[in-house]
């Protein structure tokens, strides 16, 4: 059965599954409505249900509570229509930016490398080119499971039919012990679906960047920092990429190639926290920018790791100047 969802303030109509969940559907017909986590965890993609009736599926009671449900809210991520139905959204859409419906892909595997202790970096050809914002992710089915496991475009806009993600190993997880880190094999199919997110880079902000990475939190940020070093703006870029121990971080040569490409526009600060080695700073990315930097003020900032480092790196750029709209940011979950 198929339903109709109207979504006001647009008077948009989209048609909608009773299977498909309601965020799915306007996606997917260029509808653009705020979400991150897309699996109804986050509460960004939290609406009012105005008429009809949705089944909440998978919300968790922490992002949407018993008294909210009550009140008619519900988590688009995960609301399945079970009539006509008509939502208001918080449709505040940034000017200038423009919206690339998700779609359905098949990709095949062209590249496993273990990049990482525990970390593995996947190319992957698509059979179509995937228009994205730097920063946006996919969401990827897991073969025979019923289950989608997210993971971030670590390739530029530029190059959107061999995409590459990071994969951080979770120990029992049922995605990558029980799959990626098994017998994921190059040459195997993999079935995605995207672009999904809203942290990505902001063309209209042309201040000096601060990019702030920890983890596979990396993988949006390496998209982002290529786009912008290939584009004619003379932006200037400056990674705070951190990590326990040498052996946790990767794409060291890759930044210090950029760095030596761009010697005027990008600057690189790989960070060990646990572990002192030659060329790379000491400290918690959130210490060596404070030990960087007297003010952020003047500056845009994208911050994209584990949430303790991200709500960590925020306090140390508010603290240095910089306001809540200076700042993007993404609670980036190894998934399981
Ligand atoms: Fe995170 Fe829906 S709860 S996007």
């Amino acid at each position: 059965t198929t339903y109709t969802v109207t979504v006001e303030p647009l008077g948009k109509e989209v048609s909608c599954r009773e299977d498909q969940t309601i965020l799915d559907a306007c996606l997917r017909a260029g509808v653009w409505l705020p979400h991150a986590c897309t699996h109804g965890t986050c509460g960004t993609c939290k609406a009012e249900v105005l008429d009809g009736d949705v089944d909440h599926g998978e919300a968790s009671a922490f992002a949407l509570m018993e008294f909210e449900r009550s009140e008619g809210k519900a988590l688009l991520c995960c609301a399945r229509p079970r009539s006509d139905v008509i939502v208001e959204g918080d449709v505040d859409v940034e000017e200038g930016i423009t919206t690339h419906p998700v779609r359905d892909f098949v990709g095949t595997v062209t590249g496993i490398e273990d990049c990482a202790r525990d970390t593995r970096r996947l190319t992957v050809d698509l059979d179509d080119d995937i228009a994205f914002h730097p920063g946006q992710y996919l969401q990827v089915f897991v073969p025979g499971k019923g289950v989608t496991r997210t993971y971030s475009m670590a390739n530029p806009p530029a190059e959107p039919r061999r995409i590459e993600l990071h994969v951080r190993r979770v120990p029992g997880g049922l995605a990558t012990d029980g799959w990626v880190f098994k017998d994921l094999a190059v040459g195997d199919e993999l079935r995605v679906s995207g672009p999904y997110g809203r942290f990505f880079f902001r063309q209209m902000r042309e201040e000096p960047a601060i990019l702030i990475a920890g983890g596979t939190g990396l993988a949006p940020i390496k998209s982002m920092i290529q786009h912008i070093l290939a584009s004619e703006d003379e932006q200037q870029l400056t990674l705070y990429q951190g990590a326990r121990c040498l052996d946790m971080l990767y794409d060291v040569d890759f930044f210090r190639g950029l760095e030596q490409e761009y010697p005027d526009r990008f600057r690189y600060r790989p960070c060990l926290s646990e572990e002192q080695v030659s060329g790379f700073e000491a400290g918690l990315v959130t210490e060596v920018l404070d030990r960087d930097m007297a003010s952020c003020r003047g500056h845009v900032a994208y911050v994209c790791g584990p949430p303790p480092m991200v709500d960590a790196a925020i306090k140390t750029l508010m603290r240095k100047r910089l306001f809540p709209r200076d700042i993007y940011r993404e609670d980036f979950f190894d998934e399981s």
